[in-house]
């Protein structure tokens, strides 16, 4: 009898003990699962800041909030996940600028071709609430808000055998894009044949020859394992498009005025974390390219990319004539941070 008694107590105690380790404290059925999607591996700089901000959020608010970080389109591609960050279906996913041009035509704005004249001058303008609070801002009516950016460095052309030494080179051939109106028009404006569809599926894509090329940032080649069919890589240095870290508006309007602040200065170490481990990312990047992929490193002539994309800026102000204060503001850092003399 007191046999049994003590097993059916140490049963309990360990299923007691079990639940407490499994969800992190007691009562954590009240807790609310915070869930982010995005579509990079762990590896990733990315996942990296996102796991910093959930470790935040846990340690400050974990009697009240579980954060999930989803990685990999577990959840879907970047579009999937701004329609469920849109209907509050997950409360946050990071997406390219490039998606979120159709959830607001503001988003053109980064999307733009050479419209930074450095990196500094494109971290500077990031930076500037200023600058991007009316593009931020601008989906609130669409049901979520940009809550800080990442950097996704500079997109640059890579080919399966074809090195991209000028626009001309470009011609017949079918470059994969981001699905946004703004990289198809570049594309056409380059001369390429412009090849939309989601990242997940860029990959086998190359594999099977169906484009001939993409364009992304360095980590594309290793981390996606792009450089291990795409064997050319050109610093055409077209675009630097942020990433975007959105939430779902009813989810931050219900948290308490104690609660945002802690979630902002979450933001702010999302930022901060995946800054510094984007530098050493692409530097990793394009060492392990080389050596283990045998990529070719191209660097060509800028100027006539540059004079083939400029007339989009024209086109893209004209269409939206209240991103011209925003453009011009551009201006005054990339005089103050200009391109470095060659
Ligand atoms: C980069 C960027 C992603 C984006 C991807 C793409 O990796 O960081 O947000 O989805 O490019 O080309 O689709």
């Amino acid at each position: 009898m007191r046999k049994t008694l003590t097993r059916t107590w140490i049963l309990v105690c360990g299923a007691a003990f079990m639940c407490w380790a499994l969800t992190g404290c007691v009562g954590s059925q009240d807790r609310k699962i915070v869930r982010i999607g995005h579509n990079q591996s762990t590896n990733h700089p990315t996942h990296i800041a996102l796991t910093a901000f959930q470790d935040f959020i846990n340690e400050k608010l974990g009697d009240r909030y579980v954060v999930e970080v989803y990685p990999s389109e577990l959840l879907g591609s970047q579009t999937d996940m701004v329609q469920l960050t849109q209907t509050g279906a997950i409360d946050f996913c990071v997406a390219s600028n490039a998606i979120l041009e159709t959830f607001s035509k503001n988003y053109e704005i980064f999307n733009l071709p050479y419209l930074f004249a450095s990196t500094e001058a494109y971290h500077h303008v990031m930076d500037d609430a200023a600058v991007t609070g009316p593009i931020f801002d601008s989906t609130v009516k669409a049901g979520f808000t940009a809550v800080t950016w990442l950097d996704a460095g500079t997109r640059n052309f890579y080919t399966l055998n074809r090195p991209i030494e000028s626009p001309a080179d470009l011609k017949g051939l079918k470059i994969r894009v981001q699905q946004s109106p703004t990289n198809i028009e570049m594309m056409r404006l380059l001369g390429g044949s412009a090849t939309p569809m989601g990242f997940g599926e860029v990959y086998t894509a190359l594999q099977s020859g169906i484009i001939d090329g993409a364009e992304n940032n360095e980590m594309a080649l290793t981390d996606n394992g792009h450089g291990d069919v795409c064997k050319y890589y050109s610093y055409d240095m077209h675009q630097m498009v942020p990433d975007i870290l959105i939430g779902n508006n009813a989810f931050m309007e219900g948290l308490s005025e104690e609660e945002r602040a802690i979630f902002e200065e979450g933001f702010q170490i999302v930022n901060q974390v995946e800054r510094e481990e984007w530098i050493k990312a692409v530097e990793g990047a394009k060492e392990r390219s080389a050596r283990e992929q045998q990529v070719n490193f191209i660097y060509p002539d800028q100027k006539p990319f540059v004079e083939a994309c400029l007339p989009l800026h024209d086109k893209v102000l004209s269409n939206n004539t209240a991103l011209q204060p925003i453009y011009d503001a551009i201006q005054v850092y990339n005089q103050l941070y200009p391109a470095a003399a060659e």
